[in-house]
């Protein structure tokens, strides 16, 4: 059974009180039990972060790590080190580390296997740009993207995989994928997964959604089939508005 997941990508903001506060604010709340709840905020401010949540279920996400695994890599964070700091989870390949870090699906793909065979899981961010939607090449991308990466992991890694559908015409633009477009790229890639391995995988990823989900459009696009939660950003730096994503998310 694939679980209901809502993260929040906090992406560069807050520093460490406004960290410190929002997860405070966060470990209040009650959340739904059938939805995992999990916060990516900065590099620096993840152990806090990790001790602060000691007795939440709350999980702890690394925006990045880089694909090799300790040495002389200037400025970069490797999984060995996250782990080491109780961080099991890492989003690898949003949208704005390939467009701003140039980030291609050869160098996702060593990020990849590095995170796995550290034993991390891993959130695997695709989609298309506009030009690709207007141009009816957003089923094909996205293949494309997921045949480079993902879809050349074992079927026995799939366990550790979360996948995060997140049409770049959609991040902090304030437009929403429909929910109708965001079903149908979601059961595109769930069918193509099953054709790649089988069902046993392709029943179990969980497949979230990002771009502009706010607590108004949340519910609607999460009653869909095949969308299991929200890769969330602006809304998840609002303690309340974070809430009421993770509750509309719940089946209780
Ligand atoms: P917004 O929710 O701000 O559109 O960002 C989505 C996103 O990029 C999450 O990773």
């Amino acid at each position: 059974m694939r679980k209901k997941i809502v993260a929040g990508n906090w992406k560069m903001n807050n520093n460490f009180n406004q960290t410190k506060d929002l997860v405070t604010e966060l470990k209040e709340f009650n959340f739904p039990k059938d939805v995992s709840v999990m916060i990516s905020p900065a590099y620096p401010f993840l152990k806090t972060s990790v001790d602060l949540l000691q007795d939440s279920s709350i999980k702890v996400v690394s925006q990045n790590i880089h694909q090799k695994n300790n040495g002389a890599y200037t400025g970069e964070v490797s999984s060995e080190m996250l782990k080491s700091i109780g961080v099991n989870n890492t989003l690898i390949g949003h949208s704005e580390r390939r467009a701003y870090f140039n980030e291609t699906d050869d160098v996702l793909l060593e990020k990849i296997e590095f995170a796995l065979n550290n034993n991390l899981n891993i959130i695997f961010c695709f989609g298309e740009e506009l030009s690709d939607r207007k141009s009816n090449n957003h089923f094909k991308l996205v293949k494309t993207q997921l045949d480079n990466t993902v879809l050349k992991m074992n079927k026995e890694s799939w366990k550790n995989i979360i996948l995060a559908y997140e049409p770049v015409w959609a991040i902090g633009t304030g437009e929403t994928a429909t929910p109708e477009q965001a079903q149908e790229m979601h059961e595109f890639v769930r069918n193509y997964i099953c054709e790649c391995y089988d069902n046993s995988v392709s029943d179990n990823v969980s497949i979230l959604y990002g771009g502009s989900v706010k607590p108004s459009n949340a519910s609607e696009i999460f009653n869909k089939n095949d969308v299991d939660g929200g890769l969330i950003g602006g809304a998840s730096l609002s303690a309340k508005d974070f809430n009421l994503i993770i509750e509309a998310n719940s089946s209780l």
